[in-house]
This record gives C-alpha cells, structure tokens and sequence, in this order.
C-alpha cells in the first residue's frame, strides 16, 4: 500500500536520490508559523502568541564525503515566488573556510544579491554552530519547501531551524530546543545584520498541533493554549516582496531602544518597552519623546497587554474577543508603529467583514507578505473567495490564499516509503 505522503516532501526525497545517488541519512521538517498577537515585540522582550503551521521547509541530508558541504535548493527566494517554484540551484558550503573569529560584513557588501541570498542561511548556520564551538561535519543536502517565501510566516526562520537540526545530527551533538532558537536569532542578528526577536525560531520549534504558544520573549518561558477543532486560519499573500535587511524593519528595534533611553530619565528601572506601563507612557511620554517614539512605544506596551488579554480570551473560550484584539492589533501595526502597506490594510479589512471571520491581522514583519485571519473552518473557503475577489477589485489582480491549520514543530521524521513523485 503507497501511504499518503507529503508533495514536498516526496519531491526533495526524490530530488536528494537523483542529486546523490542514494538514500539520505535524515529527512528534518521545520515548519513555518503565523503569529495571531504580538507584533514587533519581540525584540522588546514582550510576550507573543505564534503557532507553528503545516507548511515547512523539509531537508533530507547524510554525512558528506568531500570535505565541503554541497547543498541544493529546490526553491529559493525569489521576487513574489512561491518556493515550489524553482528547481536546481545548488551551492557548497566550505565549512573550513568559514571565518568565525569576526562578524560577517553586512549582506548588501557581499557581492550578492542584495538583500542576500538563500545561500546565506545554511552558511550563517554553519557560521553561527561554528563560532558556538561546535565541530561540524560536512553534509550532502536538499531542501526545499511548500512555505510562500519572505512572506511573513517565517520560511527564513523555518530553513535555519532545519539546518541546525541537519548538522547536529550529522555531526553528533544534540541542542535543546531553546538553545536552537537562540543560535537561529544569532544567524538573523550576526551573519545577516537583521536585528529580530526570538519567535520565529522559537515557534517553528515547540509548535504543536491545533495549539498556540504564549511565548515570554524575556525567560522564553511558554505556555501552549489550545483552539477549538472548528478554527481554521486563512493566509492571504499580497504577493509584495521585503526582505528584513531591504525594509525599515532595523529601524524599529533602534527606535524602541531610544524610547527606553528616554524614559529611563523617569522611569530608571526599566531595561525594555516590556516595562513600561501605560500608565508611565500617559504619564511621561508627551514631555519626554519625540512623536514617532511615543507612537512606537505606545503600540509596544499596548500590545503586550493585547497579548496577554488574548491568552486569557482563548483560555475562556472567547474567539470574539480574541478576533476584536487581532484587529487592534493590526490598526496600532498600521497608525502607530507603521509597519503596514494599503495591500495588507485592504485584505485586513475585507476579512474582518466576512462572515465566519474572527479577526485578523497582517503576519510577520508587516511592509509586505501575508493577512492572517482567524476563521470559523466551515466558513474558510468562502472568506478565501472573498479575500481573492476584493483584492483583484482593488489591485487588478488575485492574491494567492491557502488554509493552514497548527501544526508540530520541526522534527527528524522517518524517512517512510519511497513514492514516485509522478504517482501524486
Ligand atoms: C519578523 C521577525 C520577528 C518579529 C516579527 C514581527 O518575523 O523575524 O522576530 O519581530 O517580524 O512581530
């Protein structure tokens, strides 16, 4: 019997055994996620609601005989690609050659692409593990994905988690899953010069079917809160395109960091906007910050409260209420912290009118990439169609839609039957 296996997954095992000759040694699943509360909080250490979709980046590898680690991408990052767009580039990774005593120069000065390249992610892995300490083999691999790229919903986060577990397994040492997250952050914040959080990693990570996680991005503690069977999330692409090097997105860790100096004048114990209360902000931030810190600050401390009012919404069972955070959610991302664009306000708004819709919000970094809505599963195509329809009415074009439920977080999966990718 040919059981049900993966698209994706089949076409990289596939792809692995024409590249290499033979089976591979591991086949690693790291999902991507959508965040349902808790925008560009992260990095000020506040409190962040992600799940862990069943879409992901899957990479089937074995131990390498030459000394370098050859590596092909069945799809990569390309302007408005869908990663099951593209075949058969291919790079090698020179683990010897790896300079890890300095910080790489920024990725615009590398002779790349500007924005960089997928190349750099599994190089800022082997960068990132090898300036750890850790000894790492070389490895013969294939990956690739069913995730929309630098879309929101954290495919760079995704192939970096994948690679982690790729070469710990290959070079025969194991990383908890916090210290994974935290050595992905490292490869954004090190070798690709882009000042973000922890949640991606972290979410791709601990994900868990039909569940959310309340994640402290201070002591990464979290707590994993289920949603009802009936809930299905609806991702809608506006199908633009910023990298988090190419967008504002560095500015906004800086601006909060100028915020916090600011009101450290009055409020000298607080080390992020995660302590300031809004309270202190209506006490204090008129007199001491400019208008576009107040804002920033405002939609920080704001919504950490969101966040944790959310949690407590889903704990009670009230997706109502949950949904009208979302909303504000989106609003204070668009007028306070001005991370939106017309495309993500137009799909917001036509999915906060749909029936069957809860709320929603635009998803990762925002300038760009994907709404995510909340939805009565019943009423998922519908809100799709409706998305689709507007969109085209107001941009001439469709955008793309597809249904995600919450997933598991990334793990080495049996490597099962061998499936003729033509059979599915
Ligand atoms: C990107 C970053 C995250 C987070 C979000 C915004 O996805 O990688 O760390 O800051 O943007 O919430």
């Amino acid at each position: 019997m040919v059981r049900h296996m993966n698209k994706t997954r089949a076409r990289v095992l596939d792809a692995f055994r024409r590249r290499f000759g033979g089976e591979p040694a591991w086949l690693v699943r790291a999902p991507g996620r959508v965040n349902l509360l808790g925008a560009h909080i992260d990095y000020s250490e506040g409190w962040v609601l992600p799940g862990a979709i069943d879409r992901s980046i899957w990479l089937a590898l074995r131990p390498a005989e030459a000394p370098s680690s050859t590596i092909e991408a069945l799809d990569r990052r390309a302007e408005g690609a869908h990663l099951a767009d593209i075949t058969g580039v291919s790079d090698i990774v020179d683990i010897a050659t790896l300079d890890t005593a300095r910080l790489p120069p920024p990725v615009p000065e590398r002779g790349g692409e500007a924005d960089g390249t997928w190349q750099d992610l599994p190089r800022g892995v082997a960068w990132t593990l090898a300036r750890a300490g850790h000894h790492l083999a070389p490895i013969d691999a294939v990956f690739g994905g069913d995730l929309p790229m630098d879309a929101g919903v954290s495919s760079s986060a995704a192939v970096e988690v994948a690679f982690l577990m790729a070469w710990e397994a290959a070079s025969g040492f194991s990383l908890d899953g916090v210290e994974r997250a935290r050595l992905g952050r490292r490869v954004e914040n090190d070798y690709l010069g882009v000042g973000s959080g922890i949640m991606d990693q972290f979410a791709s990570i601990h994900g868990k079917t039909g569940h959310l996680m309340l994640l402290d991005c201070r002591d990464l503690a979290f707590e994993r809160i289920p949603l009802p069977d009936n809930v299905a999330v609806v991702i809608a692409d506006s199908g633009i395109r910023r990298t988090l090097a190419s967008s504002d997105y560095n500015r906004r860790p800086e601006e909060c960091r100028q915020a916090v100096d600011l009101l450290r004048r009055a409020l000298p114990e607080i080390r992020t906007l995660r302590d300031v209360t809004e309270e202190d902000l209506d006490r204090h931030a008129r007199v001491m910050l400019p208008s576009s810190l107040e804002r920033r600050a405002r939609h920080a401390v704001c919504e950490c409260r969101r966040v944790l009012d959310g949690a407590e919404a889903l704990r009670n069972g009230s997706l109502r209420r949950f949904g009208e955070l979302m909303r504000e959610s989106h609003e204070s991302s668009r007028d306070l912290y001005q991370v939106s664009l017309p495309e993500l306000d137009a799909l917001a708004s036509t999915a906060w009118s749909a029936p069957g819709c809860f709320g929603a919000r635009l998803s990762g970094a925002g300038w760009g990439g994907c709404v995510t809505a909340l939805v009565e599963e019943a009423a998922a195509e519908d809100v799709e169609r409706r998305l689709r329809r507007e969109f085209a009415r107001a941009f001439g074009h469709e955008c793309e839609t597809f249904v995600a439920a919450f997933g598991d977080g990334a793990a080495i999966v049996d490597i099962g039957d061998s499936v003729d990718i033509a059979d599915i």
